[in-house]
């Protein structure tokens, strides 16, 4: 796969206070080997954690964005931005719509970073692997909406307590305080899904992922993993550990679509997205 390249214009959006213009770029690489898409990150201002939230007082128009359940808040500053689904709460500190602050949700970060389908989309059942405190989980419960569901897991009990906190005001969010390498040990919670997110930063993430989707995705069902190349291998580049990690899930029955890298929002780090289980091409 040729590295990507190209930086254009797609976004623009700000990801919160503090950091300035950031945009998700849309440079097209060549996925030389795996036949798989491939996109440049974009450049943008600093790399503050801002706060998110539109700033108040600004009129703001909402526009859908081409990924279904996502949408553009265009004010002084655009955001991108989901439907709350529990009206009047807040993330960070926006009310009805939940802006996505791309410095904290990876999903905001791959799509500002120009991914063609993210899949998870209204009414997807969605497993998620390594959901921390819920920042990305809430996003995903609002994208999902109220016919579709998240499981959501985590090891820790620190993170899990805001997880299941998060959860007690989102019908559609299942939390899960198990480790994602037991996937046995949630069999009876989970039923099959449309979607695995996985980003659990683990140097085995490709076989939790595997062993889950073993479990509990559909054949021709989807997954999206978010890939910390100094979590697998500090000692080569980046580039060499995301090939390595993507043949691995070649390995295991995952036709891998699309990378895009997560730069400038996550150092480092590209998403993964792809099929499982997709039926052979048939010959002409
Ligand atoms: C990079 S953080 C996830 C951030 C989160 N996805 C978000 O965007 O808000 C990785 C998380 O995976 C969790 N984790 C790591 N290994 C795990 C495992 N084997 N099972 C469950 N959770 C795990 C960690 O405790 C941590 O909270």
């Amino acid at each position: 796969m040729r590295p990507p390249r190209g930086r254009g214009g797609s976004g623009g959006f700000r990801g919160g206070r503090g950091d300035g213009g950031f945009r998700g770029g849309r440079g097209r690489g060549g996925g030389g080997g795996s036949g798989m898409k491939s996109r440049g990150g974009g450049r943008g201002g600093g790399r503050g954690r801002g706060g998110g939230g539109m700033k108040g007082g600004s009129k703001v128009v909402v526009e859908p964005h081409r990924h279904a359940g996502v949408f553009i808040a265009k004010g002084k500053e655009d955001a991108l931005v989901t439907k709350n689904m529990v009206p009047g709460e807040a993330v960070y500190n926006e009310k009805r719509i939940d802006v996505q602050n791309p410095f904290r949700s990876k999903l905001a970060a791959a799509i500002l970073g120009g991914v063609d389908n993210i899949w998870i989309k209204p009414g997807a059942k969605v497993l998620y692997l390594g959901a921390a405190s819920g920042t990305t989980v809430s996003h995903v419960s609002d994208v999902v909406g109220p016919t579709g569901v998240v499981y959501a897991v985590e090891f820790s009990h620190r993170s899990g307590r805001d997880l299941v906190n998060m959860a007690k005001k989102r019908t559609n969010v299942i939390p899960i305080i198990e480790d994602a390498r037991h996937p046995a040990k949630y069999l009876m919670l989970v039923g099959m899904v449309d979607v695995i997110f996985s980003d659990v930063a683990q140097p085995d993430q490709a076989r939790i992922l595997a062993l889950n989707a073993s479990y509990f995705l559909k054949a021709r069902g989807h997954f999206v993993i978010s890939i910390k190349a100094n979590c697998i291998d500090s000692t080569v580049s980046a580039e060499a550990v995301f090939m390595s990690e993507v043949k691995k899930l070649q390995q295991e029955q995952f036709k891998p679509f699309e990378q895009v890298t997560l730069e400038p929002f996550e150092r480092d780090h590209a998403c993964v997205v792809g099929g499982y289980r997709m039926p052979k091409k048939q010959k002409a």
